[in-house]
């Protein structure tokens, strides 16, 4: 009894003590007097154990983002939707995508045609140029029976009598030695490898699919489909991805290929302190491609290869021109399915003019379902695909958009026949796009202007920062959470093509059942916060991180216009936030402070995209000649008025601190970078800000509004 009377006692005890705990906990908490190992405890058992989210706005680059919708770019835009691909002769046969079997379709040529296969060979050094013709075999094809070509390379031509009535190059797979060129009856897809069919199985295949000149806020604006079922798959777009150099062969190699053999004992700096172009493609040294490391050398023998380049003209090729980077391609095939011979037939059938169309068909389709067999077929082998298509987006990256609805309902076929479920599919731009007078043109375009050419550019950076995606299967985020969660949080860090190369390299190491990668961090390492152009070995004249702007701008923005636009950004989230309780700092446009832990100081500063870079330059300009510019361009000043010269070509990024309330009682701290065009003086805000929570709660680790607000909405309802 007495026993009994003591427990209830102490569980009374216990209750209160709970109650008061909790009175003390709700009340007190929150003015900040919990500290050090109380307010651990607190942390632990109650609040979000996560790491803070990360953000754009976190690292110390001032990356010059850009919205896929930019004003400055909507004069140029366009959404051609069809390509309107006119059909001058007859198609005699369907060819089925996933598999690449024919039928013949034409009722008119019944059983009485007579047709050839040949094969096409070629495509190396020292005529990497040039396609041969390889064996042949005639054949009768019979109405809506299936047939298949067993070669790589080949053409179809088919005869009415004396007459040529068919003649066209395709894309295939030579699958087997011992089978006949021509192959009738359906595709049989090879069996898949017992040992990558193993849940446990740390192999995965890659994929790469590279689209020419096509930046991350062109893709999202003209593949709206594509990017939307990429995002419901749970793909990683890179933020504040920078590429390394100017055009197409400088920003793969470091992708593709290990450190070359030739630049290994070069320094990593030139003698002006900028990143050595040289070690990265050198420009004096010939290279030889077959002796490049290439990252598909280092996968075991099991793996199947793919190298699709669109070459656009039998001249070039992305490893194979100018003479002073490149020997003149390839002389061994880098590759099992090399297709250099059908790119280098269909351009001299073209006379190397590329065009959008060819009888009725996209050719960029054309390229892509070669991607897309490809897939299908060895989904369940292991396998490394590079395929780059050139010729749709190079001159004009509005073309972009007629690859949008292929890509989607390709992408969605290989989901649904869970033939992504091995596979790491990487999409990528080499840069963005260089010539089209969008980029050149255009403030978003380009980030930089010609002092000299003042009247025509201020235009200023989708050139620089490429498309980046990678999506990675369920399997591998089984196996690999914490990495998947890396990967995702690296979309905000500042990152560039050598990121690319450690993560082939980690998921290459995996294929042999090793988990390391002797590079560099890959992108399943989360990356630091303080990387600079230098660090991620950006050429300075490519360099996406903003300049300190107080010195080139006539007036300091104002801030109550600024805290306006906030306050009307905010507006959104009124479930969430007490508006009304916004204060924001003054606008000071000094110098750029550094110290992200120091969050107090860092109350506004004032950048802009760098203006002393070139356009079209492959290197960077020196300082002098920045020095020589800036100079040049004060002695200019004097013809323009002088409002008009800083207004009319100045976009400058003021950033902001503030401080605001959350409906839950959080103190939220809100930095945002604000988007400022001087002579409208139209601001807006073109990334989301960042929230930093102090206090801590359920919510305290999210950085992006409609994160924090969703979680704030979940609590609330409660
Ligand atoms: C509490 O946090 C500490 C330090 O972060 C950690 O080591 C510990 O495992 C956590 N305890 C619980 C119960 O989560
Ligand atoms: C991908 O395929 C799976 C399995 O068929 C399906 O559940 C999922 O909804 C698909 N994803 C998308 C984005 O369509
Ligand atoms: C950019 O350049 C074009 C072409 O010279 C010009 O029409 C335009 O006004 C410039 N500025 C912007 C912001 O696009
Ligand atoms: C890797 O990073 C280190 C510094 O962290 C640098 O010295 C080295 O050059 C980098 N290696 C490559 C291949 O980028
Ligand atoms: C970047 O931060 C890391 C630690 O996070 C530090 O070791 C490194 O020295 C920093 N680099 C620079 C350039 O500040
Ligand atoms: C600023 O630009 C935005 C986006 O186009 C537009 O909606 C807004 O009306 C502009 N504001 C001013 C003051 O020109």
């Amino acid at each position: 009894m007495r026993r009994r009377r003591t427990f209830i006692y102490s569980i009374q005890i216990i209750l209160i003590a709970s109650l008061v705990f909790l009175f003390y906990f709700v009340t007190i908490s929150d003015k900040n007097l919990f500290k050090q190992g109380f307010g651990k405890k607190f942390r632990n058992e109650s609040s979000s154990s996560f790491p803070r989210q990360a953000h754009l706005l976190d690292n110390y680059c001032k990356f010059a983002w850009t919205e896929p919708m930019d004003n400055t770019l909507k004069k140029r835009l366009k959404f051609p939707k069809r390509a309107g691909c006119e059909k001058y002769n007859i198609d005699l046969f369907k060819r089925y995508p996933a598999t690449g079997e024919f039928s013949m379709k034409s009722k008119a040529h019944r059983n009485k045609l007579e047709c050839v296969a040949q094969v096409l060979k070629g495509g190396l050094r020292p005529a990497a140029h040039t396609y041969q013709l390889g064996k042949t075999q005639t054949f009768s094809p019979k109405l809506n029976k299936r047939f298949w070509i067993n070669a790589n390379n080949f053409i179809l031509t088919c005869f009415s009598g004396q007459l040529v009535i068919y003649r066209k190059q395709f894309m295939g797979f030579k699958m087997d030695e011992n089978l006949k060129l021509v192959v009738d009856g359906p595709f049989e897809i090879p069996e898949p490898e017992a040992k990558i069919l193993k849940s446990g199985s740390k192999q995965f295949s890659i994929s790469i699919l590279g689209l020419d000149s096509t930046s991350r806020a062109q893709f999202g604006r003209h593949m709206r489909k594509t990017t939307d079922f990429l995002q419901r798959m749970g793909s990683v777009v890179f933020e504040a991805y920078n590429k390394v150099g100017d055009n197409s062969a400088v920003n793969l190699i470091p992708i593709l290929a290990d450190e070359l053999s030739e630049t290994e004992n070069m320094n990593l700096l030139d003698e002006t302190g900028d990143v050595n172009l040289n070690k990265i493609l050198p420009t004096k040294t010939p290279l030889n491609p077959d002796t490049i490391q290439w990252i598909w050398k280092h996968l075991p023998p099991e793996y199947i290869t793919m190298f699709n380049d669109d070459v656009m003209h039998t001249s070039r090729g992305l490893f194979h021109y100018p003479p002073d980077n490149f020997l003149d391609g390839f002389g061994e095939s880098p590759a099992r399915f090399y297709y250099r011979p059908y790119y280098n037939h269909l351009y001299s059938q073209l006379s190397n003019w590329w065009r959008k169309c060819l009888d009725g068909e996209l050719l960029a389709e054309v390229f892509i379902d070669s991607w897309f067999r490809f897939e299908r077929i060895f989904s369940k082998t292991p396998h490394f695909g590079f395929t780059f298509i050139s010729s749709l987006t190079h001159d004009d990256p509005n073309n972009l958009e007629m690859l949008d609805h292929t890509l989607f309902h390709r992408l969605d076929y290989l989901n649904r026949t869970g033939c992504l479920e091995n596979t790491i599919l990487i999409i990528l731009g080499d840069h963005g796009n260089r010539v089209h007078p969008l980029n050149r043109y255009t403030f978003a375009g380009k980030i930089g202007r010609f002092e000299e050419r003042i009247d025509k550019l201020d235009n200023i950076s989708e050139e620089r920062a490429p498309y980046l995606s990678i999506l990675v299967p369920p399997r591998f985020r089984k196996q690999f959470p914490e990495k998947y969660r890396n990967l995702r949080e690296n979309s905000q860090r500042f990152v560039s093509n050598f990121h690319v190369h450690s993560t082939l390299k980690f998921i290459t190491s995996l294929s042999k059942n090793l988990e390391s990668s002797r590079r560099n961090k890959s992108l399943f390492e989360l990356q630091p916060i303080n990387s600079t152009c230098q660090d991620n070995r950006v050429i300075s004249n490519h360099c996406l991180c903003m300049v300190d702007a107080s010195q080139d701008i006539s007036k300091v923005p104002n801030s109550e216009s600024l805290e306006e636009v906030l306050r009307t950004y905010l507006t959104d989230f009124n479930e969430c936030f007490n508006v009304e309780s916004l204060q924001c700092g003054n606008v000071v446009s000094s110098g750029f402070q550094i110290q992200q832990d120091v969050k107090k100081e860092f109350q506004t500063e004032t950048l802009m995209p760098n203006n002393y870079v070139q356009v079209w330059a492959r290197t960077k300009i020196s300082d002098s000649e920045v020095v020589r510019k800036k100079e040049r361009a004060s002695a200019v000043r004097p013809k323009f008025d002088k409002n008009q010269f800083y207004e009319k070509f100045q976009v400058i990024y003021p950033y902001l601190t503030c401080n605001l309330q959350s409906k839950n009682g959080d103190s939220v701290e809100v930095l945002t970078q604000f988007r400022l065009i001087q002579l409208s003086q139209n601001i807006t805000i073109p990334y989301p800000p960042r929230l930093s929570v102090h206090s801590p709660s359920q919510c305290s680790h999210f950085s992006f509004p409609t994160d924090y607000c969703n979680c704030v909405d979940l609590l609330l309802a409660v």
